[in-house]
């Protein structure tokens, strides 16, 4: 017979059975990152990373169960069942602290741990408090950050500064942390939007970044929230931005078109990946897709992003009009924005694929690139003129494809432009047709 569980009790001797009962409380809903976030070190340093959840994620890919992983490994530092049950309990996990500890859970002693749960209001956006939880992201002081970032040092990085961009929510340094490179974006404080509202949207764009992980979306490192200048931390992506890149900014060599294929069906990955998670980017811009060493596009800036609503209508209206008019949908500037208007968006960042051209220049006529498909329509001007001359290796049948999956993308009429899957999987034809030419010609130039 399995002795009794008392608070003295090692997690490593609890038995199987009991351990197999935490899981069916903790497994669902992953309560298991809760308690896993909430470990640390005698240091009072967490024990675990981003990278340990991960794992502990490869274990229910593999069908088993991850709380079961978890106090396996934590097991092994001799923590007791005391320990497990005060996490239990300040995670609010109270139905797995009683399985462990029925009798000294009850009554008074019950009443006297549950004082230690810091209750929060859910209105309140002290994201200090543990009920914010966000697992495996670094919580940074702003202390740190400065350290990070030389200050905010708001010189350009090439003059020696640590200033990388300026966007319409902040602006975005460089920086390292343990030895990477990250992006650091300080959110500005802004007149129309109280303190208060400028951390509920941070607390949106943090709780968004922590659901949707996909390899073509900008991961997050970390936050910091405890100034009046809430912080996230990204990996540096190394080649910048799509915009910089395809107007060789600093005089980086023009993107090749087999290259800008590729991220354009990378993109077109994240982007329905995103809706196909109920989320509207609505600031899709080739400013807003980055570029990692590989050139692998990494879609940024999810603060905009929003649960698009369960009932069969995915439209939501907004109250304020947020997003970049050159990439405009019609019925996006009346404020109704659906997985549609990304569509058209990701039309305009086509065009720019294809014609190395800003989506807005006042010094071109037309200054709109979604003029020019109308100039190209009535036959003024032709798609071999609007190519980027500085790409060597395109050729007409791929062009003409993609032209025409930008030219449905925006349509007017939302309802006549394709959804994303649909999208993509013109794109993936495109890559396939490029790359058997290649190897076509390799087969050529071997003979
Ligand atoms: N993780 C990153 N790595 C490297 N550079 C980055 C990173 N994040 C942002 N940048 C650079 O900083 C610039 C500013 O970014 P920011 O998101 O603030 O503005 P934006 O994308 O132009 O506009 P918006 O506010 O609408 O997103 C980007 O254009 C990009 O060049
Ligand atoms: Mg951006």
């Amino acid at each position: 017979m399995s002795e009794a569980v008392t608070p003295s009790t090692f997690v490593r001797k609890l038995s199987y059975a009991t351990l197999r009962k935490l899981a069916d409380f903790l497994d669902p809903q992953d309560a298991w990152k809760r308690v896993l976030v909430d470990i640390s070190r005698p240091s009072g340093e967490p024990r675990y990373s981003q990278l340990h959840l991960r794992r502990f994620e490869g274990v229910v890919a593999m069908g088993k169960s991850p709380t079961i992983a978890l106090l396996s490994d934590w097991g092994t530092t001799n923590c007791t069942v005391d320990q497990l049950v005060d996490i239990l309990i300040r995670n609010q996990l109270l139905a797995p602290a009683r399985l462990l500890l029925p009798g000294e859970l009850t009554g008074d002693a019950f009443l006297r741990r549950e004082c230690d749960i810091i209750t929060v209001d859910p209105c309140c956006c002290d994201l200090a408090a543990p009920l914010f939880w966000f697992p495996g992201f670094h919580r940074f002081s702003f202390h740190e950050l400065l350290l990070m970032t030389g200050n905010f040092d708001n010189r350009p990085v090439s003059e020696g500064g640590s200033r990388l961009g300026e966007g319409g929510f902040g602006t975005v340094y460089r920086g390292s942390f343990n030895k990477m490179d990250v992006a650091v974006k300080k959110l500005n404080s802004m007149d129309d939007i109280s303190p208060q509202d400028l951390k509920m949207q941070f607390k949106q764009e943090v709780q968004t970044l922590q659901t949707l992980k996909h390899k073509n979306l900008v991961e997050m490192v970390g936050f910091s929230c405890d100034s009046d200048h809430p912080c996230l931390v990204y990996p540096y992506m190394c080649n910048g931005s799509l915009m910089d890149r395809l107007g060789c900014l600093g005089g980086t060599p023009p993107l090749s078109w087999t290259r800008r294929c590729l991220i354009a069906t990378g993109t077109a990955r994240g982007l329905e990946y995103l809706h196909s998670h109920r989320h509207i980017h609505r600031d899709v811009k080739s400013a807003n897709i980055l570029l990692d060493e590989t050139f692998e596009a990494k879609i940024s800036d999810f603060g905009l992003t929003r649960a698009s609503a369960k009932s069969s209508s995915s439209t939501v209206l907004t109250e304020k009009i947020v997003g970049t008019t050159a990439y405009m949908a019609p019925e996006a500037l009346r404020g109704e924005v659906t997985s549609k208007s990304d569509v058209f968006s990701f039309g305009i960042v086509l065009l720019e694929v294809l014609s190395g051209l800003p989506p807005v220049d006042s010094t071109r006529d037309p200054q709109f690139l979604m003029e020019m498909k109308e100039e190209i329509e009535d036959e003024e001007l032709t798609l071999e003129d609007f190519v980027d001359k500085k790409m060597g290796d395109w050729d007409q049948a791929s062009v003409e494809k993609m032209y025409s999956v930008a030219k449905n993308c925006l349509s007017e009429r939302k309802n006549r432009r394709p959804l994303m899957e649909e999208v993509l999987q013109e794109l993936e034809n495109i890559l396939t047709t490029i790359s058997l030419a290649e190897f076509s010609c390799e087969k050529k130039g071997g003979v």
